[in-house]
C-alpha cells in the first residue's frame, strides 16, 4: 500500500528511495558468516572423531592466495581427517518463501578426493556432537574424487529419508574461490547457481524422487494377443529364382593346374582343389520388407498412480536452525567463506558480487603468481628436470597422478565408509 500511494507523489525520488526501503525490509536474513571478528563465538566445533584422533583443524585464514587478504575464511587444514564445525541461527520455516542457501568455497589443494559441501540442518542438535549421522535437511555443494566424480550436490531429506539430485551439475575443479547458491521456491522449483551464473533449474517433482511418481505404467494393462510388433516382415512377392539351389557352394580352383611331374599311375586321377564359389549366395531367404501392419512397440498405457498423494508442502524445512560443514579430506586447504542463508534471490547476488565478484581478478592474478613461484621453486630443487625436454616433464605429470591414484586407493575404504553412510540414510 505504501508502495502504491507514494508512487503517485510528484517527487519521484521519494517513490523511488521508499521503494528500496520496502525491498530491503522484505529480504529476510537468517545467517550471514563472513568469518570477521568474532567468529569463533558463532561456531562450534565437534567432538567427532576427536577420539580416534582423526579430528582435523580448522585454519582461520585468507588463504595463500587471495584478493584481499583481510578478507577471511576457515580453511582445513590437515590430511586425512574429518571436520565438523556448525552455527546456530534463529530458527525459521522457509513457508511461502524462497530459499537461498550460499557459500564461497576454494579448493587451494588442488582437490582429488574430498568434499566441499555444507548443511542445514533442522531441530535440536547437539553441536558438539555434530558429525556424519546428524540428520540435514539439505546437504549441499561441490563434491570431488577421483575422474569419476566432479559433482554438485543437492540431497534432500525429505521425511527422513535423504535422497539425491538426479540431474549431473558439474562443479568447479580449480583452485580458486566458486560461490554455490542453491535456490528452493515456494511452487517447488529449484535452481543451482555456481557464481551467479545458473547451472541447473527444475521442479521437486522431476527432479529427486522425493514423492512417488504421479503417473505410473498401468500394471492390469497387457499386450494385446493380435499386436503386431514385427517391425519387418519376409516380402511374400519375393520367388526363389529358378535354379538357386543347384548353385554349388564350392568349385574346382579354376587357377589351379596339374603339376609337371604328376603320373596318374602313381598318383592317382589328379582333381583340381575346390574354391569358395563367388556366385554362391547361401540357402535362399525372400527380401525383407517394412511390416504394413506394423503397430510399434507396444507400451502399458500409463495411469495415474494410486500411491500418489500430493504434498504441497514438499519444499517446506519447517523448522532449520543451523548450518553445518561436516566433511572428510583426504587432501586439505578447502577454504569456506560468506555463508549466507535468506530468503531473497536478489540480495545473495549482490552478496557474492561484493565478495567473491569483487576478488575475484586480484585472486587469479595472486593464484598465477603463486604458481610461478612454485615452478620456479620446483626447478630450482629439481635442476636435472628443469634441463629436460618436455617428454621428461611429463613423466614427472605421470608420476604425480600415480601417486594421487595410490592415495584414493588408501582412502578407498574409509571414502566409501562416509559414502555408505549417505547411503543408508537414502534408503
Ligand atoms: C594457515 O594458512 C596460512 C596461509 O595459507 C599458512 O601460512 C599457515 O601455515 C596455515 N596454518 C596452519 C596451522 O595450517
Ligand atoms: C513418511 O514416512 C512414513 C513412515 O516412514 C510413511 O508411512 C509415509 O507414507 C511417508 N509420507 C510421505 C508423504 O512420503
Amino acid at each position: 500500500m505504501a508502495n502504491r500511494s507514494s508512487s503517485r507523489a510528484p517527487n519521484i525520488i521519494v517513490p523511488f528511495v521508499l521503494f528500496s526501503l520496502i525491498a530491503i525490509a522484505c529480504a529476510e536474513v537468517f545467517f550471514e558468516e563472513r568469518f570477521d571478528d568474532g567468529w569463533e563465538k558463532r561456531w562450534v566445533k565437534s567432538d567427532w572423531k576427536k577420539d580416534e584422533n582423526v579430528a582435523g583443524e580448522w585454519n582461520y585464514t585468507s588463504g595463500k592466495w587471495n584478493g584481499d587478504p583481510n578478507d577471511k575464511g576457515i580453511q582445513t587444514s590437515e590430511d586425512y581427517r574429518f571436520y565438523a564445525i556448525s552455527a546456530e541461527f534463529p530458527e525459521f520455516s522457509n513457508k511461502d518463501k524462497a530459499l537461498v542457501f550460499q557459500f564461497s568455497v576454494k579448493h587451494e589443494q588442488k582437490l582429488d578426493c574430498g568434499g566441499g559441501y555444507m548443511k542445514l540442518l533442522n531441530g535440536e542438535v547437539d553441536q558438539k556432537k555434530f558429525g556424519g549421522d546428524t540428520p540435514y535437511s539439505i546437504m549441499f555443494g561441490p563434491d570431488i574424487c577421483g575422474y569419476s566424480t566432479k559433482k554438485v550436490h543437492a540431497i534432500l531429506n525429505y521425511n527422513g529419508t535423504n535422497h539425491l539430485l538426479k540431474k549431473d551439475v558439474p562443479c568447479e575443479t580449480d583452485q580458486l574461490t566458486h560461490v554455490y547458491t542453491f535456490i528452493l521456491r515456494p511452487d517447488a522449483t529449484y535452481s543451482i547457481l555456481i557464481d551467479n551464473d545458473e547451472k541447473k533449474s527444475g521442479s521437486l517433482y522431476s527432479d529427486w524422487d522425493l514423492l512417488p511418481p504421479k503417473k505410473i505404467k498401468d500394471p492390469e494393462a497387457k499386450k494385446p494377443e493380435d499386436w503386431d510388433d514385427k517391425e519387418y516382415i519376409p516380402d511374400p512377392e519375393d520367388k526363389k529364382p529358378e535354379g538357386y539351389d543347384d548353385i554349388p557352394e564350392e568349385i574346382p580352383d579354376p587357377d589351379a593346374k596339374k603339376p609337371e611331374d604328376w603320373d596318374d599311375e602313381e598318383d592317382g586321377e589328379w582333381t583340381a582343389p575346390t574354391i569358395p564359389n563367388p556366385e554362391y549366395k547361401g540357402p535362399w531367404k525372400p527380401k525383407k520388407i517394412k511390416n504394413p501392419n506394423y503397430q510399434g512397440k507396444w507400451k502399458a498405457p500409463m495411469i495415474d498412480n494410486p500411491d500418489f498423494k500430493d504434498d504441497p508442502e514438499l519444499y517446506v524445512y519447517p523448522n532449520l536452525k543451523y548450518v553445518g560443514v561436516e566433511l572428510w579430506q583426504v587432501k586439505s586447504g578447502t577454504l569456506f567463506d560468506n555463508v549466507l542463508v535468506c530468503d531473497d534471490v536478489e540480495y545473495a547476488k549482490k552478496l557474492a558480487e561484493e565478495t567473491w565478484g569483487k576478488n575475484k581478478d586480484a585472486e587469479k592474478a595472486a593464484f598465477e603468481e603463486a604458481e610461478k613461484k612454485r615452478e620456479e621453486e620446483e626447478a630450482k630443487a629439481d635442476p636435472v628436470d628443469s634441463d629436460a625436454e618436455d617428454e621428461e616433464d611429463d613423466d614427472a605429470d605421470d608420476a604425480d597422478d600415480a601417486d594421487a591414484e595410490v592415495k584414493k586407493d588408501d582412502t578407498a575404504e574409509i571414502e566409501t565408509e562416509t559414502e555408505s553412510d549417505d547411503v543408508k540414510d537414502e534408503l
